[in-house]
């Protein structure tokens, strides 16, 4: 049973303009067609929850309830959000030149459905029910997919889930499995969210697109949150982050701000590193070009298919973050990500989805750059179960009846 606690929402604003709006209503972007932003009262905040009122509570993403924002308990769908493990890699570090008490990966695929969509979507389908929603649409690359058909079905919320039709095929069957209307559509995500913004008036659906709801960040937040208290309240040197849309991003840098004002942390930040495939990487072209926003990535294609999205309605939040942390954007080949799957799982034991892979080798490119030095401490973020993905085929088989078959080993 998750605890009733008292709640501190006192607005939303947006994200471009600052312009308040109501809390508990319904809402989808602002009138300027930018990301709303949950606000909290955090001087209340900072007196309802010291950080060491935290070691008596579960460890889930609901001990931070103070900085979340469902009113009641009991509208809270969760699956079991546990807490995700912080694993360090001193051979993999060591492999690429690194010190070896310096790299750790934080591993999202231990959390339900298999991967940290689970965080944005438990909460926002959450408000969902709390604010009487009934039926939701959302375009995905895949894992989002299989999270909102999990809630929504737990909620007892009609999902409707639109997908390219190159999805791996287990997101297309989990997410149907879990209850969601599924369907591949031909295209990329971007034409998947025109059936769903363009659909809402004929099929009565609820938005559900990355950013294009209040509350997804503010799950997502709870990867920032989680991250401080396992360091004991200090941040790595640099996080590493697989950015399709970027909500974990630019949720973990709006944890980073709420725990500042409240105390838990000081001002020191990580450096903030945006991953992205060769093959669609818009956050980093416009970090190059020094943009504002980014430009739709035409012919978008990876075998990461979560960071397979060119556009991202929040880029300039990613870009802020980016450049307010002294971070930087990095792109790196299909082919790099498959060797860097390959070398952390067999040095490390650790099966890791594409995605998270992206990371791996940007880390590798950054050491070899000199981007990056090999004593400073680094998160990589992965945020998928390697069990979602295909993986190469390199079976052997062997006779039972073959007097030789030891010398064959
Ligand atoms: C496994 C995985 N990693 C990373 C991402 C990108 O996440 P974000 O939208 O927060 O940039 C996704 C999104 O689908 C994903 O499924």
């Amino acid at each position: 049973m998750i605890p009733e606690t008292e709640t501190f929402v006192t607005h939303l604003e947006c994200s471009d303009t600052g312009k308040h709006y109501a809390a508990d209503t319904i809402h989808n972007l602002s009138d300027t067609g930018m990301p709303l932003l949950v606000r909290y009262d955090l001087d209340a905040v900072a007196k309802a929850l010291p950080r060491d009122h935290l070691a008596a509570r579960d460890p889930d993403m609901w001990r931070y309830r103070e900085l979340l924002p469902v009113r009641h308990a009991g509208n809270i769908v969760s699956l079991g959000e546990t807490q995700t493990p912080i694993i360090s890699c001193p051979k993999l570090a060591v492999a690429l030149g690194a010190d070896p008490d310096v790299l750790m990966v934080k591993d999202e695929g231990r959390l339900p459905t298999g991967s940290f969509k689970a965080r944005g979507l438990v909460m926002a389908v959450s408000m969902a029910k709390e604010l009487g929603i009934t039926r939701i649409a959302m375009p995905t690359a895949g894992n989002a997919g299989a999270a909102l058909a999990a809630y929504c079905s737990r909620a007892g919320i009609e999902s409707y889930i639109f997908c390219p039709d190159d999805t791996p095929e287990i997101n297309i069957r989990e997410t149907s499995l879990q209850g969601g209307k599924v369907y591949r559509v031909n295209g990329l995500i971007n034409d998947c969210g025109k059936i769903v913004g363009e659909g809402k008036e004929i099929m009565g659906w609820f938005d559900f697109s990355t950013l294009k709801e209040p509350y997804r960040i503010e799950g997502k937040k709870t990867m920032g949150l989680e991250l401080a208290e396992q360091l004991n309240w200090e941040l790595p040197d640099v996080i590493f982050y697989p950015t399709g849309g970027g909500t974990g991003l630019i949720g973990m840098w709006k944890a980073f701000e709420e725990m500042e004002a409240i105390g838990w942390i000081g001002a020191q930040r990580p450096r903030m590193v945006a991953v992205q495939s060769e093959g669609c990487a818009p956050i980093v072209r416009a970090y190059e070009e020094g943009s504002k926003h980014a430009k739709f990535w035409e012919n978008a294609e990876t075998i990461a298919a979560g960071i397979r999205v060119p556009v991202a309605i929040g880029d300039f939040l990613i870009l802020n973050a980016i450049r307010e942390s002294g971070g930087f954007a990095i792109a790196v080949p299909d082919c790099e990500i498959m060797a860097a799957r390959a070398q952390i799982g067999s040095i490390e034991g650790l099966h890791i989805g594409p995605e998270g892979a992206a990371t791996v080798a940007a880390y590798k490119r950054a050491l070899e750059s000199g981007l990056l030095k090999a004593n400073e401490s680094v998160v990589l973020f992965n945020c998928g179960s390697g069990l979602k993905y295909e993986m190469p085929d390199q079976s052997r088989v062997i006779d039972v009846n073959d007097p030789d078959k030891y010398s064959k080993l």
